[in-house]
């Protein structure tokens, strides 16, 4: 009988259940996962970003850690931005690899440096188990670490969107030389397409004054490996469509600031964590090449609504290069 009697009710409610299943199959642009990291209450938001990192300490991996506690404390950091390339030669053997703690934990000691790390995963990543670099797990071995494929921080003045770019470059399905964990990623004309539309429509609904967007592989760059074709092709569009402020990469072991010709986006390269000095730079001379370095480094970033200021190291914690960016404060989104 009481079953009966609040039959209506049960009515309503699979009724609403069934319309809002209805509605998510209808926009099923997948949502990518999003953290949620607020600006500092005085308005301000400062972060680092370093990559091509994981190497035990050699190459002045530990060197550069050093300096990048010290301004990390200076600038009292949010959190720091890995472009990639964290574990070399090969990624990580499995979720239980020493080389995590060896070339992470034990490396970034400094107290400014005990806040989230948020990683994308490099082509180097990839020949190893690049899941592994994914799994929670990590993260209780140490609670910073943040690794996902492609996914959000938003930091309500200024929104960070994280993109998987190894899965692009056509260059590592077809080479004999290494291998790569493709899992999770194929088909690949299926899966990048998918994070393009991802990307896209987090852009779209993005409200955030400054919209940075990171990856592994450089959209431009005048060092060893030079532009990324595929991403010129493919996210570049995206990227001047939505007003992207700065692109932000590793891959080409050293420091890099290139504007754009046709638009306000800057291009940064930070991949300068460990091992540098390649010598094979090319085109220095360009005229929207604004800065180089060849050696190890690193990047900082303060913003505020109105203000960007961008910072380059070396080794020594020594600025080589600074770009300052103003914003109106009531611009049109
Ligand atoms: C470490 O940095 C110093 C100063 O830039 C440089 O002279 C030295 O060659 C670097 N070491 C390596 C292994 O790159």
């Amino acid at each position: 009988m009481a079953g009966l009697e609040n039959e209506p009710m049960v009515l309503c409610l699979l009724l609403l259940i069934t319309i809002s299943f209805g509605l998510s199959f209808i926009c099923t642009v997948a949502e990518l996962q999003r953290f949620e990291h607020p600006t500092k209450s005085h308005g301000t938001l400062s972060f680092l970003v370093i990559g091509d990192w994981g190497r035990k300490g050699e190459f002045n991996q530990s060197e550069v850690a050093l300096q990048m506690g010290r301004i990390g404390k200076r600038l009292d950091i949010d959190f720091t931005v890995s472009t990639g390339d964290n574990f070399y030669d090969n990624g990580l053997e499995g979720e239980n690899d020493p080389a995590f703690e060896e070339s992470f934990t034990k490396i970034y000691t400094a107290k400014s440096l005990q806040k989230r790390w948020y990683s994308v995963l490099g082509n180097h990543d990839y020949r190893g188990d690049a899941e592994a670099q994914l799994s929670p797990l990590l993260r209780k071995v140490d609670s910073r670490w943040i690794c996902l494929r492609s996914f959000l921080v938003n930091a309500e003045i200024a929104e960070l969107f994280f993109v998987d770019t190894t899965p692009f470059v056509e260059e590592y399905f077809t080479e004999k030389e290494h291998t790569y964990d493709w899992r999770g990623v194929t088909p690949q004309k299926t899966y990048t397409a998918e994070v393009l539309k991802e990307i896209e429509s987090a852009l779209r609904q993005s409200t955030a004054k400054w919209k940075i967007v990171v990856g592994h592989h450089a959209i431009r760059s005048v060092g060893h490996h030079g532009d990324t074709q595929e991403l010129i092709q493919r996210l570049l569009p995206i990227l001047k469509a939505y007003n992207v402020d700065f692109y932000m990469n590793g891959h080409d072991h050293c420091l890099e600031h290139i504007s754009d010709n046709e638009s306000p986006i800057q291009f940064l390269t930070s991949g300068a964590g460990s091992k540098a000095w390649r010598g094979d730079v090319k085109e220095l001379n360009r005229e929207d090449v604004k800065f180089f370095y060849d050696g190890q480094g690193f990047m900082s970033v303060q913003l505020t609504q109105t203000e960007s200021v961008i910072v380059f190291y070396d080794v020594f914690g020594t600025v080589l290069h600074r770009l300052t960016t103003f914003k109106q404060l009531h611009s049109a989104i």
